[in-house]
């Protein structure tokens, strides 16, 4: 008899302890989910810039021929804002003829040289076509 008594404690306590660790895993699982809900950080999705084939031709003017010294989305990259500061026009022909413009003593040229104290024209990308050199601002465009 005592044994058999003894059998059914130890198989009931077995039974109770698996509850017991069930409703514990249970409980935490609970609190796993809640916390994570907490601290959901929100992803930022950056819409993808598409360039027409246009633009990227103008991306590769840019990148064989200004890149070098005219870092991008950099202060003093002096690109940033070329668009808002100037006329389309006049960056195309500051960009092929920067010479003519200082012999003329264009007076947006004259400023820029002595902003940047030197009177060098660097500028003189003839073989560079209008319309590419368009391509690149609105590339510039695109990607500011
Ligand atoms: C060898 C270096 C060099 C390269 C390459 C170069 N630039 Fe420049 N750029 C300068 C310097 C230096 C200045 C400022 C002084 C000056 O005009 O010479 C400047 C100024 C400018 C400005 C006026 C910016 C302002 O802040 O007022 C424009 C527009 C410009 N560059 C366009 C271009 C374009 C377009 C190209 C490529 C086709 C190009 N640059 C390639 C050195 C360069």
């Amino acid at each position: 008899m005592k044994g058999i008594t003894t059998v059914i404690n130890s198989v009931l306590l077995f039974l109770i302890s698996v509850l017991g660790i069930t409703l514990y895993m249970l409980n935490k699982n609970k609190q796993n989910v809640k916390k994570t809900e907490e601290y959901v950080v929100p992803i930022v999705v950056k819409k993808p810039i598409i360039l027409t084939k246009e633009e990227q031709e103008g991306k590769e003017v840019y990148e064989e021929n200004c890149s070098m010294c005219h870092k991008m989305f950099k202060k003093d990259g002096h690109f940033e804002d070329i668009l808002e500061r100037y006329p389309v026009d006049f960056i195309i022909t500051f960009t092929r003829q920067e010479d003519s413009l200082l012999q003329i003593k264009d007076p947006v040229t004259v400023t820029i040289n002595e902003e940047y104290n030197r009177n060098l024209a660097e500028h003189q990308y003839k073989e560079l076509s209008a319309d590419e050199i368009r391509n690149m601002l609105d590339y510039i465009r695109k990607v500011y």
